[in-house]
């Protein structure tokens, strides 16, 4: 089962700040997930929520920031909030980043920048997986860029019901954890689909969903499972 670095090491770091992502090679993880936004300015910015509020000393929606206004902020311990192209330039192909897809007509801006690092940096397409609950974008994105596997992203609704999980390139099915079923796990499967499951902050339920055969979880403790996974993680509880 892939360990997936949900925001990079988030438990311990400020969430999707470059220290996270460091952090979460460190601690061996398979993989780090991250959140995109476009800047007003036309950057692509690693964050999660559409606001500066939660995450930084700021206020304000992140589409209607400059690059000036965004370098202004702190996101914890000093960090910045850093631009997806600053991620690509400090991960350099040690791990798999998955890039979500947050903002609205974003797919293109992504699909761009992710084309010049395989075609002009020679970066392998598998490098990056790009998922989305927009499965609209996620659609425009593999129309542009085809060679990049993608995820759905799905909460509550039924999987199998929507036609996206039967096109070629989506390599997996991305789904909830309080949601998830044995039966949804077996039936991505027979489609030939990944399974990875978010977010799980809690041993046991990690332990539970390998034993369902999911192919990867994402987490704010990379280090949940394993012979090193601090044994305080059986008091935090899992979240969305
Ligand atoms: O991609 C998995 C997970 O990150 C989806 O939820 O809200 O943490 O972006 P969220
Ligand atoms: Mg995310």
């Amino acid at each position: 089962m892939q360990i997936i670095a949900h925001r990079g090491a988030s438990g311990y770091e400020p969430e999707n700040t470059l220290i996270a992502f460091k952090k979460a090679i460190e601690l061996g993880a398979d993989m780090i997930e991250l959140d995109v936004y476009q800047l007003k300015t036309g950057e692509l910015v690693v964050i999660h929520d559409r606001t500066v509020n939660r995450t930084t000393n700021g206020v304000g929606h992140i589409e209607q920031l400059s690059l000036a206004d965004l370098r202004k902020l702190d996101a914890g311990h000093g960090e910045k909030v850093p631009l997806l192209r600053d991620v690509l330039e400090v991960v350099n192909q040690k791990i798999p980043i998955n890039i979500e897809l947050k903002g609205y007509h974003i797919a293109e801006p992504v699909a761009s920048l992710l084309a010049e690092y395989i075609n002009e940096k020679g970066w392998s397409p598998d490098s990056f997986i790009v998922s989305s609950f927009h499965h609209h974008e996620l659609q425009i994105f593999m129309n542009l860029l085809p060679v990049v596997p993608v995820g759905a992203l799905f909460n509550r609704i039924p999987f199998h019901l929507m036609p996206i999980v039967y096109q070629k390139n989506v390599a997996s099915i991305n789904l909830n954890a309080k949601h998830v079923t044995a039966r949804q796990v077996q039936s991505a499967h027979l489609l030939g689909k990944k399974v990875y499951v978010y977010t799980v902050n809690d041993r046991w339920k990690a332990d539970h969903l390998q034993a369902l055969h999911v192919d990867g979880i994402f987490t704010n403790y990379p280090d949940i499972i394993g012979p090193t996974a601090p044994r305080l993680r059986k008091l935090a509880h899992f979240t969305s």
